[in-house]
């Protein structure tokens, strides 16, 4: 459960100030899946960064499962973000240098090494999911921009996150690869209860989901 309440940041630029984030008040509960329609501009990374707990608001507050996460220290917030939430951003930036079950394996480096859990089995699992099991030896630029993209979400989904936060997960993509990742989303959504916030500028997009919100300079609505 996420609880968002009276959220705010704003950015100093000159003599500008700009409220990237106005008052922002959002509640998304376990396994939802919502999106947040706006232009370029609206606010809505800026949204995304404070839930996920990578930007402090100057004021508001953001609940995970009840805990503020603004009130934690820096390493119960880390702990926080590492067990719950990935974010997934529009350009995949995959490390050149390793393979891609490699990247995907990449975020369990910081697991403790005693769980019970064979995260090489479970990465070839979600590159399976993904659709691209059969490049698992192979380096990030011998595959295509979509399989990338795949890759990167793959990788996401690694450490069994509890919320996923998309940020125009699908911005640079074809319609028919778009539509493969939304069906990809929903079938983790669906199958794992995953927590889905989706940020896009596209309303195509955002009319698959159940829920919606619009953002427009910096202020929150839910679409009815
Ligand atoms: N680090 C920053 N410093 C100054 N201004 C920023 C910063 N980040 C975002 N902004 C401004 O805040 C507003 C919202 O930006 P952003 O959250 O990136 O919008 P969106 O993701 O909807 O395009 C924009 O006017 C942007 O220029
Ligand atoms: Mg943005």
């Amino acid at each position: 459960m996420i609880e968002v309440k009276e959220l705010t940041k704003t950015y100093k630029v000159g003599s500008d100030i700009i409220k990237a984030v106005d008052h922002v008040n959002l509640e998304v509960r376990k396994g939802e899946f919502i999106s947040i329609l706006g232009h370029s501009g609206s606010g809505k990374t800026t949204l995304l960064s404070l839930i996920g707990g990578l930007t402090k608001p100057d004021s508001g507050t953001v609940k995970i499962d009840g805990i503020d996460i603004w009130s934690i220290s820096d390493n119960d917030l880390s702990e926080l973000r590492n067990r719950k939430i990935n974010f997934i951003y529009q350009f995949a930036s995959l490390i050149p240098t390793l393979n891609i079950i490699e990247n995907v394996l990449v975020p369990t480096a910081f697991r403790p090494k005693d769980e019970p859990i064979n995260y090489y089995e479970f990465a070839m699992e979600l590159l399976d999911i993904v659709g691209i099991k059969d490049k698992a030896r192979s380096y990030p630029a011998h595959l295509s921009g979509g399989q990338q993209r795949r890759a990167a979400i793959a990788r996401a989904f690694i450490n069994n996150p509890e919320i996923i936060l998309a940020d125009e997960p699908t911005g640079d993509l074809d319609e028919e690869t778009e539509a493969e990742i939304m069906d990809l989303f929903k079938r983790m959504n669906q199958t794992k209860g995953i927590t889905f916030i989706i940020v896009t500028h596209s309303s195509d997009l955002a009319r698959q989901t159940e829920k919606r919100y619009r953002m427009a300079n910096g202020v929150l609505k839910e679409e009815t």
